[in-house]
């Protein structure tokens, strides 16, 4: 596929997807540039794969615009799809056939020729590390593989980007990391540009050159992981305390304290030198008669940024993996 120079991979404007009162994407802006892993981090329902789907050509947006190498998805939805490659959150390959029959079908789809496509299959087969799983039924293949397999197909055209929702969900650490090193190498060996959605920090913070962490439809920050660590400043203390609010007015009048959080049974700190802060606190915590369970110390992590902007965890915010299904489910019945 030939990239169109000079053009961001993604171009997004103002884009917005209402179903009925949700705005489950909520006047999103952000600019991708080629070549770059892009992440977008967000708890379960935040509006990630409604997002990707806006740009994949697959949901018409309520208001807004995007292009995707240069064409408009909504105008020239033909070439964004010949552009671009997905693997979806819900697993897409034919069970029934061999990872050679759905590689095959996947290149007859995108009206690749026979040997053309014969000689990418073994190409994307091998980065994948399946060549000896080749010819065996999908239905037999583990869940890492059937991930790695996708990815695969994903890639088979040549596409300039590659959307990825949540390519590791439910997958050990170690195929994971996998998976992890097969994107770094896309995107250095072919300049491909990838987004990929996903509600793991370390995902976001290990793999992608920027991350936007989104919540509730809307892009709540937006930047390298490291800025976006480095930007809250200072070291996150947090305390185990049945009595969190109670510190909460204590600790936060101190001029050193930057932030104070109460959330699920704990107090979280932001404050300058934190070793040294500790001895003091739980000074102030038994002269006033307070229960302290355990304290730790951390550099801020993402998730600390998401805490920061929207007053909870990602872990909090996360619905019950059932509701997830649910609401999965039910969505997929509207789509029909
Ligand atoms: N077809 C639909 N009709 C109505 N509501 C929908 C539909 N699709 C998604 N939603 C709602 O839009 C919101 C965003 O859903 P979306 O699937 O984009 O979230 P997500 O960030 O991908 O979550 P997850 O991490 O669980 O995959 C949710 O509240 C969801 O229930
Ligand atoms: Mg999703």
């Amino acid at each position: 596929m030939q990239r169109t120079e000079g053009v961001n991979a993604i171009e997004v404007e103002g884009l917005t997807k209402r179903f009925g009162a949700l705005a489950a994407v909520d006047n999103v802006s952000l600019t991708i540039s080629n070549g770059e892993i892009f992440g977008l981090l967000g708890p379960n329902g935040a509006g990630k794969t409604t997002l990707i789907s806006m740009l994949v050509t697959m949901k018409r947006p309520t208001a807004g615009h995007a292009k995707v190498n240069g064409y408009d998805v909504q105008k020239q939805a033909d070439k964004v799809r010949e552009s671009i490659g997905i693997v979806f959150q819900d697993s897409s390959l034919d069970e029934e056939l061999t990872a050679y029959e759905n590689l095959e079908l996947h290149g007859a789809m995108y009206n690749m020729d026979r040997k053309e496509a014969e000689a990418r299959i073994k190409e994307v087969i091998k980065m994948v590390e399946l060549e000896d799983r080749l010819h065996h039924i999908v239905k037999t293949f583990s869940g890492g593989m059937r991930r790695r397999l996708e990815i695969a197909r994903g890639l088979l055209h040549c596409p300039d980007v590659l959307f990825l929702d949540e390519p590791t969900i439910g997958l050990d650490p170690q195929t994971r990391q996998h998976i992890w090193s097969y994107i770094k190498k896309m995107q250095k060996e072919r300049g491909i540009t990838i987004v990929i959605t996903t509600h793991y920090m370390d995902e976001a913070d290990l793999l992608c050159d920027r991350v936007a962490i989104i919540d509730h439809g809307k892009i709540i920050a937006l930047d390298k992981s490291s800025a976006l660590k480095d930007s809250l400043g200072g070291d996150i203390l947090s305390i185990e305390t049945p009595c969190s609010d109670k510190l909460k007015e204590a600790f936060g009048k101190l001029a050193w304290v930057g932030e104070a959080k109460c959330h699920d049974g704990s107090l979280t700190l932001r404050v300058t030198k934190g070793e040294q802060r500790i001895p003091v606190l739980m000074e102030i915590a038994r002269k006033k008669g307070i229960a302290v369970e355990s304290v730790s110390l951390h550099k801020p992590t993402l998730d600390d940024v998401f805490l920061h902007y929207t007053g909870k965890t990602i872990r909090e915010e996360e619905v019950s993996p059932n509701e997830s299904l649910r609401a999965r489910v039910a969505s997929r019945r509207r789509s029909g």
